[in-house]
């Protein structure tokens, strides 16, 4: 049975896992730094480079399990896209294991690992079309078959996940700010109005919605007037997660989609899994479990199977890529 050995820190997690050809997951471990980034506001990625190497030995160890890095088949980690001193650590660290073990090495593309983690839940339809949210990224991938990646839509300027940490601070909420609106908006009520976002074709905006709630916040202070913040939770997150769900339907009208799914950190949120449930009618849907929407080992273990089946692999001075795109 072949393992392969995962590695990720794109971001501010440090995670290690191993999985098998049968995916089933044998180890998996990961610390996340957001206590410390919390105290600033956001990644710091200075700061998230230092914590990647004060944890990336015990990470290993532990995501090893007792197992032996002679028993895997392969090393991968990602490759990109992320904060580059991030991702440099958890290269070092998989170059290492790969060159001192003499072991194929698998560079993963992040996004890549957030939409195959779902077939540890139920096999994947093609075409499937993917709404990846997270922190960074904001996109639409269609995919008429598990190695092919078109990318039909994005955001012109914040990605979700940022605008509702962006908003959150409007809020006086700590960074992550997207759980906390999330449970706030819970309490909230239909009262303020926030334009929703145009833009051509399939792709998103958020910034002109994140502008438009500090307008709101300045105004009613300037006349003394107290902001209801549920209420501007609320407001926001129907506007942002209607406006990820109209172009999620825009592309199922104009193409063939058998099978939707969401990832990604912005993938945890409760309304937008419901919305999702409400309106996906004509393809399958999956919603990961939380556990698989935040950043993982598993999922980089999982897609680096699709690599190690096609044997394609990386030479060790492979570069990481932080802005790669979805389909190199
Ligand atoms: O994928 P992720 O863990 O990290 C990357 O950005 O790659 O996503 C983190 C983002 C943060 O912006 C956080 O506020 C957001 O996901 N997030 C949420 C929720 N949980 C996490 N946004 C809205 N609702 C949530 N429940
Ligand atoms: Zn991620």
């Amino acid at each position: 049975m072949a393992k392969i050995f995962a590695i990720e820190s794109s971001c501010d997690e440090t995670a290690c896992a191993i999985i098998n050809d049968k995916l089933e997951i044998e180890s998996s471990v990961v610390t996340s730094q957001i206590d410390v980034h919390s105290r600033f506001g956001g990644v710091i990625p200075e700061v998230a480079s230092r914590m990647h190497i004060e944890q990336i030995s015990v990470m290993v160890k532990e995501g090893l399990n007792n197992q032996k890095v002679e028993d895997m088949d392969a090393i991968a980690y990602t490759i990109g896209p992320g904060l580059i001193g991030s991702l440099h650590i958890g290269a070092a660290a998989a170059k290492t294991l790969a060159f001192f073990y003499n072991k194929p090495l698998i560079g993963v593309h992040h996004l890549r690992g957030h939409i195959f983690v779902n077939e540890l839940i139920e096999p994947l339809t093609y075409p499937l079309l993917a709404l990846v949210v997270s922190g960074g990224h904001t996109e639409l991938v269609y995919m008429r078959d598990e190695d092919s990646f078109e990318i039909l839509g994005t955001t012109q300027d914040d990605a979700i996940g940022e605008a509702y940490d962006k908003v959150a601070r409007i809020l006086n909420l700590e960074y992550p700010g997207g759980p906390k609106i999330d449970k706030l908006s819970k309490l909230g009520k239909p009262h303020y109005q926030l334009p929703t976002p145009k833009v051509d074709g399939y792709n998103f905006s958020f910034s002109g919605l994140k502008n438009a709630c500090l307008q709101l916040e300045q105004r009613l202070k300037r006349n003394g007037e107290e902001l209801i913040g549920e209420d501007l939770a609320y407001a926001f997150q129907e506007v942002a997660l209607h406006h990820l769900l109209d172009k999620t339907l825009k592309v199922m009208n104009d193409y063939e989609v058998k099978h939707v799914l969401i990832a990604g950190g912005v993938a945890c949120n409760s309304r937008l899994r419901e919305l999702m449930s409400e309106n996906i009618k004509d393809a399958k849907l999956t919603l990961p479990p939380l556990k698989y929407c935040t950043d993982n080992a598993t999922m980089i273990g999982v897609a680096a199977f699709k690599e190690f089946n096609r044997q394609r692999f990386v030479s060790l001075d492979a570069s990481s890529m932080p802005s790669m795109p979805i389909d190199k």
